[in-house]
């Protein structure tokens, strides 16, 4: 990534987050330990986060002033292993006073042939998830004064189809977001959001976005590309320093104009 910021602006901090050994947070929790975060990273697949926990470790062997990183295996659905981890955390780097929650499933289904089961490991992944990860981890932030990012999307703003799963759990974390930041914010704990539209190079994107339409979305979004994963990393940095220190509740759109020019694709 291209240096935006100035260097050291999360010194001091350490991130919890989940989802993060892959994709789009992988990318978001190296950007906070490139500006000096320590960051723990947690999925159900240390396959998964001991490479992007190594990667970030590794450049910290070459610039100290960057943060190091501590992988741990936890299911955001099972409140206990989330509370383990987040007991984990603080042992290892003293406390956690930021919680980004990337962890999330997804697959196109119509709403006709979505299985309960199906709606609901989607509901208990990203919104139950994104509950369990904040609940724990809220005597840390509440004694640091942390802050909580949610990583979002646009799809439930229209109605998008084969997304009814999705967007019921992301209406949903929109809702945890808001609601915290008025429950919180009195403990000074900043909860705020990011809502990614399709992000080029990630599972989300090979999932949701089949190639015969990959052309004719890219062609509708106004500045003409798709989001890069750095393009989330830059916000999430910008949201979790004191440049953002009065934002508060906010969920932050970085879908380079896309949702606004939406029209149906499937
Ligand atoms: P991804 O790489 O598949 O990230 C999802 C992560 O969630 C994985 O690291 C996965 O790791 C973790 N995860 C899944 N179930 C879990 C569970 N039960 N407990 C703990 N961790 C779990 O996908 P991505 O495309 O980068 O998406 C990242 C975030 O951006 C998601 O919140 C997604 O909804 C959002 N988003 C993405 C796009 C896009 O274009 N890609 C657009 C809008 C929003 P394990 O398999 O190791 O558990
Ligand atoms: N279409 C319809 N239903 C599906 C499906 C698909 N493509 N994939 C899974 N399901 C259903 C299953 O059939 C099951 O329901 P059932 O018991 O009624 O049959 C339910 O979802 C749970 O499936 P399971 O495979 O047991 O869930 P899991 O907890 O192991 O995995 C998923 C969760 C399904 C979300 C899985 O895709 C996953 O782990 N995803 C993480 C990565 C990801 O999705 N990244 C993109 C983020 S945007």
């Amino acid at each position: 990534m291209n240096k935006i910021f100035v260097d050291g602006i999360l010194t001091g901090r350490v991130a919890f987050v989940t989802g993060g050994g892959t994709g789009i947070t992988r990318g978001v929790a190296r950007a906070l330990a490139d500006a000096g975060a320590n960051v723990v990273l947690v999925s159900r697949s240390l396959e998964h986060l001991e490479p992007a926990a190594r990667a970030i470790n590794d450049e910290h062997v070459t610039n100290q002033n960057l943060g190091e990183a501590f992988a741990v295996a936890a299911d955001v659905r099972k409140f206990e292993e989330i509370e383990e981890a987040i007991l984990a955390a603080a042992v290892r780097f003293g406390k956690v006073d930021i919680v980004v929650n990337g962890a999330a499933g997804n697959f196109l289904c119509k709403a006709e042939e979505l299985s309960p089961n199906g709606f609901g490991s989607v509901v208990d992944i990203d919104l139950k998830g994104t509950f369990n990860a904040c609940r724990a981890a809220f005597a840390q932030l509440k004694e640091h004064r942390g802050q909580i990012l949610n990583i979002s999307a646009t799809l439930h703003y229209l109605g998008t189809p084969m997304q009814l799963h999705v967007s019921a759990a992301k209406a949903g974390v929109d809702a945890l977001t808001r609601n915290l930041a008025v429950e919180w914010g009195r403990y000074g704990i900043r909860v705020n959001g990011i809502a990614p539209g399709p992000i080029e190079d990630t599972e989300g994107m090979k999932r949701l976005v089949p190639e015969p339409v990959k052309e004719r979305l890219r062609k509708n979004i106004p500045l003409g590309r798709f989001g890069r994963i750095s393009d989330i990393e830059q916000a999430a940095v910008f949201l979790c320093s004191d440049a953002a220190s009065f934002i508060n509740g906010e969920v932050l759109v970085v879908d380079g104009g896309q949702w606004l020019s939406a029209t149906k694709f499937i």
